[in-house]
Protein backbone atom coordinates (compact mmCIF):
# COMPACT_ATOMS: atom_id res chain seq x y z
CA UNK A 1 0.00 0.00 0.00
CA UNK A 2 1.13 3.42 -0.55
CA UNK A 3 1.38 6.54 1.44
CA UNK A 4 1.06 4.81 4.77
CA UNK A 5 -2.03 3.75 5.61
CA UNK A 6 -3.51 5.17 2.41
CA UNK A 7 -4.20 2.85 -0.03
CA UNK A 8 -4.61 3.24 -4.34
CA UNK A 9 -8.35 3.17 -5.29
CA UNK A 10 -9.39 1.45 -8.39
CA UNK A 11 -12.39 3.06 -9.57
CA UNK A 12 -14.08 1.16 -11.61
CA UNK A 13 -16.89 3.33 -14.31
CA UNK A 14 -14.88 5.99 -13.53
CA UNK A 15 -15.06 7.31 -17.09
CA UNK A 16 -19.14 7.59 -16.11
CA UNK A 17 -21.15 9.95 -14.26
CA UNK A 18 -20.98 9.45 -10.67
CA UNK A 19 -17.75 7.77 -11.32
CA UNK A 20 -16.40 10.99 -12.69
CA UNK A 21 -17.34 12.56 -9.82
CA UNK A 22 -16.08 9.99 -6.62
CA UNK A 23 -12.83 10.30 -8.67
CA UNK A 24 -13.06 14.23 -8.35
CA UNK A 25 -14.03 13.73 -4.90
CA UNK A 26 -11.12 11.57 -4.29
CA UNK A 27 -8.34 13.42 -6.51
CA UNK A 28 -9.82 16.49 -4.40
CA UNK A 29 -8.95 15.18 -1.15
CA UNK A 30 -5.48 13.46 -2.63
CA UNK A 31 -5.98 9.81 -3.03
CA UNK A 32 -4.37 8.00 -5.61
CA UNK A 33 -6.30 6.93 -8.24
CA UNK A 34 -7.15 4.33 -10.81
CA UNK A 35 -9.81 4.34 -13.37
CA UNK A 36 -10.94 1.24 -14.80
CA UNK A 37 -13.47 1.51 -17.56
CA UNK A 38 -14.48 -0.03 -21.09
CA UNK A 39 -15.66 3.36 -22.52
CA UNK A 40 -19.39 1.70 -23.39
CA UNK A 41 -21.21 4.45 -21.70
CA UNK A 42 -18.22 6.73 -20.43
CA UNK A 43 -15.92 9.15 -21.87
CA UNK A 44 -12.36 9.24 -21.51
CA UNK A 45 -11.94 12.86 -21.05
CA UNK A 46 -14.43 12.73 -18.31
CA UNK A 47 -11.57 11.01 -16.08
CA UNK A 48 -9.63 13.78 -13.98
CA UNK A 49 -6.16 13.98 -15.51
CA UNK A 50 -5.19 13.11 -12.16
CA UNK A 51 -6.10 9.90 -11.90
CA UNK A 52 -4.76 7.10 -14.05
CA UNK A 53 -6.46 5.16 -16.34
CA UNK A 54 -6.79 1.93 -17.89
CA UNK A 55 -9.45 1.32 -20.76
CA UNK A 56 -11.26 -2.83 -20.14
CA UNK A 57 -13.65 -4.94 -18.86
CA UNK A 58 -14.43 -5.42 -15.13
CA UNK A 59 -14.53 -8.97 -15.81
CA UNK A 60 -11.34 -9.60 -17.53
CA UNK A 61 -9.86 -10.85 -14.56
CA UNK A 62 -6.35 -11.34 -16.47
CA UNK A 63 -6.17 -7.27 -16.91
CA UNK A 64 -7.89 -6.61 -12.81
CA UNK A 65 -5.50 -8.79 -11.57
CA UNK A 66 -2.84 -6.39 -13.12
CA UNK A 67 -4.09 -3.08 -12.40
CA UNK A 68 -3.94 -4.71 -8.56
CA UNK A 69 -0.42 -5.72 -8.38
CA UNK A 70 0.89 -2.95 -10.74
CA UNK A 71 -0.64 0.07 -8.83
CA UNK A 72 -1.14 -2.00 -5.11
CA UNK A 73 -4.72 -1.39 -5.31
CA UNK A 74 -5.97 -1.68 -1.48
CA UNK A 75 -9.69 -0.29 -2.03
CA UNK A 76 -11.69 -0.99 -4.77
CA UNK A 77 -14.45 2.02 -5.63
CA UNK A 78 -17.04 -0.16 -7.94
CA UNK A 79 -19.60 2.19 -10.34
CA UNK A 80 -19.24 0.45 -13.65
CA UNK A 81 -22.58 -1.35 -14.56
CA UNK A 82 -25.61 -0.70 -16.29
CA UNK A 83 -28.28 1.94 -15.04
CA UNK A 84 -31.37 1.93 -17.32
CA UNK A 85 -34.46 0.72 -15.68
CA UNK A 86 -36.66 0.23 -17.97
CA UNK A 87 -34.24 -1.19 -20.41
CA UNK A 88 -33.31 -3.45 -17.41
CA UNK A 89 -36.83 -5.11 -18.30
CA UNK A 90 -36.79 -5.38 -21.63
CA UNK A 91 -33.02 -7.11 -21.73
CA UNK A 92 -32.56 -8.77 -18.43
CA UNK A 93 -30.17 -10.58 -19.11
CA UNK A 94 -27.80 -7.63 -19.83
CA UNK A 95 -28.16 -6.40 -16.50
CA UNK A 96 -27.54 -9.86 -14.63
CA UNK A 97 -23.90 -9.85 -16.72
CA UNK A 98 -23.12 -6.59 -16.03
CA UNK A 99 -24.46 -5.87 -12.73
CA UNK A 100 -23.88 -9.31 -11.27
CA UNK A 101 -22.09 -11.37 -13.10
CA UNK A 102 -19.45 -8.64 -13.67
CA UNK A 103 -19.18 -8.42 -10.20
CA UNK A 104 -19.01 -11.13 -9.24
CA UNK A 105 -15.51 -11.27 -11.19
CA UNK A 106 -14.33 -8.22 -9.82
CA UNK A 107 -14.65 -9.46 -6.13
CA UNK A 108 -12.94 -12.58 -6.88
CA UNK A 109 -9.76 -10.31 -8.60
CA UNK A 110 -10.28 -8.02 -5.39
CA UNK A 111 -10.21 -11.10 -3.09
CA UNK A 112 -7.45 -12.90 -4.86
CA UNK A 113 -5.65 -9.61 -4.96
CA UNK A 114 -5.81 -8.78 -1.48
CA UNK A 115 -8.20 -6.06 -1.95
CA UNK A 116 -8.72 -4.91 1.72
CA UNK A 117 -12.11 -2.67 1.19
CA UNK A 118 -15.10 -2.13 -1.62
CA UNK A 119 -17.50 0.38 -2.23
CA UNK A 120 -20.75 -0.57 -4.29
CA UNK A 121 -22.99 1.32 -6.13
CA UNK A 122 -26.36 0.40 -5.01
CA UNK A 123 -29.42 1.87 -5.27
CA UNK A 124 -33.18 2.59 -3.82
CA UNK A 125 -34.79 0.14 -6.37
CA UNK A 126 -33.88 -3.08 -3.94
CA UNK A 127 -36.68 -1.56 -2.06
CA UNK A 128 -39.28 -1.89 -4.98
CA UNK A 129 -42.47 0.14 -3.84
CA UNK A 130 -41.31 0.81 0.35
CA UNK A 131 -44.38 0.12 2.90
CA UNK A 132 -43.17 3.54 4.22
CA UNK A 133 -41.35 6.15 3.45
CA UNK A 134 -38.58 7.32 4.71
CA UNK A 135 -37.20 4.58 4.17
CA UNK A 136 -35.01 2.42 6.33
CA UNK A 137 -32.35 0.28 5.26
CA UNK A 138 -33.70 -2.72 7.08
CA UNK A 139 -37.24 -2.18 5.20
CA UNK A 140 -38.00 -5.09 3.32
CA UNK A 141 -36.19 -5.33 -0.36
CA UNK A 142 -38.25 -6.42 -3.34
CA UNK A 143 -36.72 -5.16 -6.26
CA UNK A 144 -39.68 -4.69 -9.30
CA UNK A 145 -37.18 -4.84 -12.03
CA UNK A 146 -34.32 -6.64 -13.27
CA UNK A 147 -32.03 -3.62 -12.40
CA UNK A 148 -33.01 -3.51 -8.51
CA UNK A 149 -32.56 -7.34 -8.08
CA UNK A 150 -29.05 -7.19 -10.55
CA UNK A 151 -28.11 -4.78 -7.51
CA UNK A 152 -29.71 -6.35 -4.30
CA UNK A 153 -28.05 -10.15 -5.44
CA UNK A 154 -24.62 -7.96 -5.64
CA UNK A 155 -25.15 -6.48 -2.17
CA UNK A 156 -25.38 -10.47 -0.84
CA UNK A 157 -22.30 -11.78 -2.72
CA UNK A 158 -20.55 -8.47 -1.01
CA UNK A 159 -22.10 -9.93 2.50
CA UNK A 160 -21.24 -13.54 1.86
CA UNK A 161 -17.39 -13.04 0.29
CA UNK A 162 -16.73 -9.96 3.50
CA UNK A 163 -17.87 -12.59 6.06
CA UNK A 164 -15.29 -15.38 4.25
CA UNK A 165 -12.85 -13.21 3.84
CA UNK A 166 -10.21 -10.25 4.52
CA UNK A 167 -12.43 -7.43 2.78
CA UNK A 168 -14.81 -5.17 4.08
CA UNK A 169 -17.78 -3.41 2.15
CA UNK A 170 -19.72 -0.50 1.83
CA UNK A 171 -23.24 -0.72 -0.20
CA UNK A 172 -24.44 2.82 -0.86
CA UNK A 173 -28.05 2.65 -2.07
CA UNK A 174 -28.48 5.71 -3.97
CA UNK A 175 -31.72 7.93 -4.26
CA UNK A 176 -31.91 10.45 -7.52
CA UNK A 177 -28.68 11.55 -8.11
CA UNK A 178 -28.67 14.82 -10.08
CA UNK A 179 -26.85 18.14 -10.50
CA UNK A 180 -22.84 18.56 -11.75
CA UNK A 181 -19.66 19.46 -10.55
CA UNK A 182 -20.05 23.15 -9.21
CA UNK A 183 -16.50 23.75 -10.72
CA UNK A 184 -17.55 22.63 -13.80
CA UNK A 185 -15.53 19.11 -14.28
CA UNK A 186 -17.84 17.10 -15.44
CA UNK A 187 -21.76 16.02 -15.29
CA UNK A 188 -23.84 13.96 -16.93
CA UNK A 189 -23.08 13.02 -20.84
CA UNK A 190 -24.45 10.05 -21.92
CA UNK A 191 -27.23 10.54 -24.49
CA UNK A 192 -30.98 9.19 -24.46
CA UNK A 193 -31.29 10.72 -21.07
CA UNK A 194 -34.57 9.73 -18.99
CA UNK A 195 -33.60 11.33 -15.71
CA UNK A 196 -36.24 14.18 -14.27
CA UNK A 197 -33.57 16.96 -14.06
CA UNK A 198 -31.52 15.80 -17.14
CA UNK A 199 -34.18 15.67 -19.18
CA UNK A 200 -35.48 19.57 -18.08
CA UNK A 201 -32.13 20.76 -18.67
CA UNK A 202 -32.36 19.36 -22.20
CA UNK A 203 -35.70 21.20 -22.65
CA UNK A 204 -34.07 24.30 -21.34
CA UNK A 205 -31.18 24.16 -23.97
CA UNK A 206 -33.48 23.54 -26.82
CA UNK A 207 -32.36 19.98 -26.77
CA UNK A 208 -36.10 18.62 -26.63
CA UNK A 209 -39.25 20.89 -26.74
CA UNK A 210 -40.82 19.83 -24.08
CA UNK A 211 -40.78 17.51 -20.24
CA UNK A 212 -43.69 14.93 -20.18
CA UNK A 213 -45.06 14.54 -16.89
CA UNK A 214 -45.56 10.60 -16.14
CA UNK A 215 -48.43 10.72 -14.13
CA UNK A 216 -50.85 12.96 -11.47
CA UNK A 217 -52.60 10.89 -9.93
CA UNK A 218 -50.57 9.12 -7.35
CA UNK A 219 -50.76 9.22 -3.83
CA UNK A 220 -48.71 12.83 -3.20
CA UNK A 221 -49.27 15.82 -2.45
CA UNK A 222 -49.69 17.19 -6.04
CA UNK A 223 -49.83 13.70 -7.85
CA UNK A 224 -46.70 13.26 -9.21
CA UNK A 225 -43.75 10.98 -8.41
CA UNK A 226 -42.16 12.46 -5.45
CA UNK A 227 -38.48 11.62 -5.14
CA UNK A 228 -35.30 12.52 -2.96
CA UNK A 229 -32.67 14.00 -5.13
CA UNK A 230 -29.08 14.12 -4.29
CA UNK A 231 -25.94 16.18 -5.90
CA UNK A 232 -23.66 14.24 -7.28
CA UNK A 233 -21.00 16.33 -5.80
CA UNK A 234 -22.08 14.99 -2.43
CA UNK A 235 -23.07 11.21 -3.05
CA UNK A 236 -19.31 11.52 -4.54
CA UNK A 237 -18.04 13.03 -1.07
CA UNK A 238 -20.40 9.87 0.74
CA UNK A 239 -18.07 7.57 -1.11
CA UNK A 240 -14.73 9.10 0.16
CA UNK A 241 -16.15 9.38 3.88
CA UNK A 242 -17.33 5.56 3.70
CA UNK A 243 -14.05 4.50 1.86
CA UNK A 244 -11.82 6.10 5.27
CA UNK A 245 -14.66 4.37 7.69
CA UNK A 246 -14.18 0.93 6.26
CA UNK A 247 -10.27 1.68 6.73
CA UNK A 248 -10.46 2.86 9.75
CA UNK A 249 -12.87 -0.17 10.85
CA UNK A 250 -12.00 -3.08 9.04
CA UNK A 251 -14.18 -4.94 10.66
CA UNK A 252 -17.08 -3.29 9.85
CA UNK A 253 -19.44 -2.99 6.49
CA UNK A 254 -21.60 0.09 5.78
CA UNK A 255 -25.16 -0.41 3.97
CA UNK A 256 -26.06 3.32 3.60
CA UNK A 257 -29.10 5.04 1.95
CA UNK A 258 -27.59 8.33 -0.11
CA UNK A 259 -30.46 11.02 -0.10
CA UNK A 260 -31.04 14.36 1.79
CA UNK A 261 -34.22 12.73 3.28
CA UNK A 262 -36.61 15.11 1.56
CA UNK A 263 -39.26 14.66 -1.45
CA UNK A 264 -39.53 16.74 -4.08
CA UNK A 265 -42.43 16.03 -6.86
CA UNK A 266 -42.12 16.38 -10.59
CA UNK A 267 -43.62 19.45 -10.11
CA UNK A 268 -42.24 21.38 -7.42
CA UNK A 269 -38.46 20.09 -9.38
CA UNK A 270 -40.19 21.97 -12.52
CA UNK A 271 -41.06 24.78 -10.75
CA UNK A 272 -37.22 24.61 -9.46
CA UNK A 273 -36.12 24.82 -13.25
CA UNK A 274 -38.20 27.45 -14.14
CA UNK A 275 -37.56 29.46 -11.12
CA UNK A 276 -33.89 29.08 -11.74
CA UNK A 277 -33.97 30.11 -15.57
CA UNK A 278 -36.63 32.67 -15.40
CA UNK A 279 -38.10 30.88 -18.40
CA UNK A 280 -41.04 28.34 -18.10
CA UNK A 281 -40.32 25.52 -19.65
CA UNK A 282 -43.15 23.70 -21.57
CA UNK A 283 -44.65 20.37 -19.71
CA UNK A 284 -47.00 18.20 -21.55
CA UNK A 285 -49.16 15.51 -18.87
CA UNK A 286 -48.74 11.80 -19.94
CA UNK A 287 -49.77 8.69 -18.20
CA UNK A 288 -47.65 6.98 -15.98
CA UNK A 289 -44.73 5.27 -16.81
CA UNK A 290 -45.06 1.54 -15.79
CA UNK A 291 -43.36 0.84 -12.86
CA UNK A 292 -42.66 3.70 -10.86
CA UNK A 293 -43.80 3.85 -7.33
CA UNK A 294 -45.42 6.97 -5.69
CA UNK A 295 -42.74 8.43 -3.14
CA UNK A 296 -39.29 6.96 -2.85
CA UNK A 297 -37.35 9.29 0.17
CA UNK A 298 -34.58 7.86 2.16
CA UNK A 299 -34.25 7.83 5.99
CA UNK A 300 -30.64 9.53 5.97
CA UNK A 301 -30.30 8.99 9.97
CA UNK A 302 -27.76 6.12 9.50
CA UNK A 303 -25.55 7.67 6.91
CA UNK A 304 -25.12 10.82 9.34
CA UNK A 305 -24.76 8.47 12.26
CA UNK A 306 -22.00 6.44 10.61
CA UNK A 307 -20.21 9.23 8.53
CA UNK A 308 -18.91 12.55 9.24
CA UNK A 309 -20.47 12.85 5.93
CA UNK A 310 -22.51 16.27 5.76
CA UNK A 311 -24.35 17.33 2.71
CA UNK A 312 -23.44 20.83 1.05
CA UNK A 313 -25.79 20.76 -1.76
CA UNK A 314 -28.77 20.11 -0.55
CA UNK A 315 -30.83 22.91 -1.76
CA UNK A 316 -33.04 21.74 -5.12
CA UNK A 317 -31.99 24.85 -6.66
CA UNK A 318 -28.59 24.52 -6.84
CA UNK A 319 -29.20 20.99 -7.78
CA UNK A 320 -30.77 22.48 -11.08
CA UNK A 321 -28.74 25.37 -11.36
CA UNK A 322 -25.15 23.01 -11.29
CA UNK A 323 -27.54 20.82 -13.95
CA UNK A 324 -27.92 23.35 -16.43
CA UNK A 325 -24.71 24.94 -16.40
CA UNK A 326 -23.02 21.29 -17.30
CA UNK A 327 -26.10 20.95 -19.99
CA UNK A 328 -25.10 24.43 -21.25
CA UNK A 329 -21.40 23.83 -21.43
CA UNK A 330 -22.37 20.31 -23.49
CA UNK A 331 -24.46 22.46 -25.76
CA UNK A 332 -21.77 24.85 -26.82
CA UNK A 333 -19.13 21.97 -26.56
CA UNK A 334 -21.00 20.18 -29.64
CA UNK A 335 -21.92 23.66 -31.60
CA UNK A 336 -18.22 24.07 -31.65
CA UNK A 337 -17.50 20.45 -32.88
N1 LIG B 1 -40.42 11.78 -14.63
C1 LIG B 1 -41.28 12.55 -15.39
N2 LIG B 1 -40.86 12.92 -16.65
C2 LIG B 1 -39.63 12.57 -17.16
C3 LIG B 1 -38.77 11.79 -16.36
C4 LIG B 1 -39.21 11.42 -15.10
O1 LIG B 1 -42.39 12.87 -14.97
O2 LIG B 1 -39.33 12.94 -18.31
C5 LIG B 1 -40.83 11.42 -13.26
C6 LIG B 1 -40.86 9.93 -12.98
O3 LIG B 1 -42.12 9.41 -13.32
C7 LIG B 1 -40.56 9.90 -11.49
C8 LIG B 1 -39.61 11.07 -11.30
O4 LIG B 1 -39.84 11.93 -12.40
O5 LIG B 1 -41.72 10.15 -10.74
C9 LIG B 1 -38.14 10.67 -11.29
O6 LIG B 1 -37.87 9.88 -12.43
P1 LIG B 1 -36.37 9.58 -12.94
O7 LIG B 1 -36.50 8.84 -14.23
O8 LIG B 1 -35.59 10.83 -12.92
O9 LIG B 1 -35.75 8.65 -11.81
P2 LIG B 1 -36.35 7.30 -11.15
O10 LIG B 1 -36.88 7.68 -9.81
O11 LIG B 1 -37.27 6.60 -12.05
O12 LIG B 1 -35.07 6.36 -11.08
C10 LIG B 1 -33.87 6.75 -10.49
C11 LIG B 1 -32.72 6.00 -11.12
C12 LIG B 1 -32.75 4.57 -10.75
C13 LIG B 1 -32.84 4.39 -9.27
C14 LIG B 1 -34.02 5.16 -8.75
C15 LIG B 1 -34.04 5.02 -7.25
O13 LIG B 1 -32.82 6.10 -12.53
O14 LIG B 1 -31.53 3.99 -11.19
O15 LIG B 1 -33.90 6.53 -9.12
O16 LIG B 1 -34.70 6.06 -6.64
F1 LIG B 1 -33.02 3.09 -8.97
Amino acid sequence: MSDGNRPTVMVTGGAGYIGSHAVLALADAGWRVVVVDNLVTGFRWAVDPRASFVEGAIEDAALIGRVIAEHDVGAILHFAGSVVVPESVVDPLKYYRNNTVATRSLLESAVIGGVRHFIFSSTAATYGIPETVPIREDAPKAPINPYGASKLMTEWMLADVAAAHPINYGALRYFNVAGADPAGRSGQSTAGATHLIKVAAEAVTGVRDHVAIFGNDYNTLDGTGVRDYIHVSDLADAHVHALEALIANPGDNLTLNCGYGRGYSVIEVLDAVDRVTNRPIERRLLPRRAGDPDALVADNSAILARLPWRPKRADLDLIVTDALRWQQHLVERDAQA
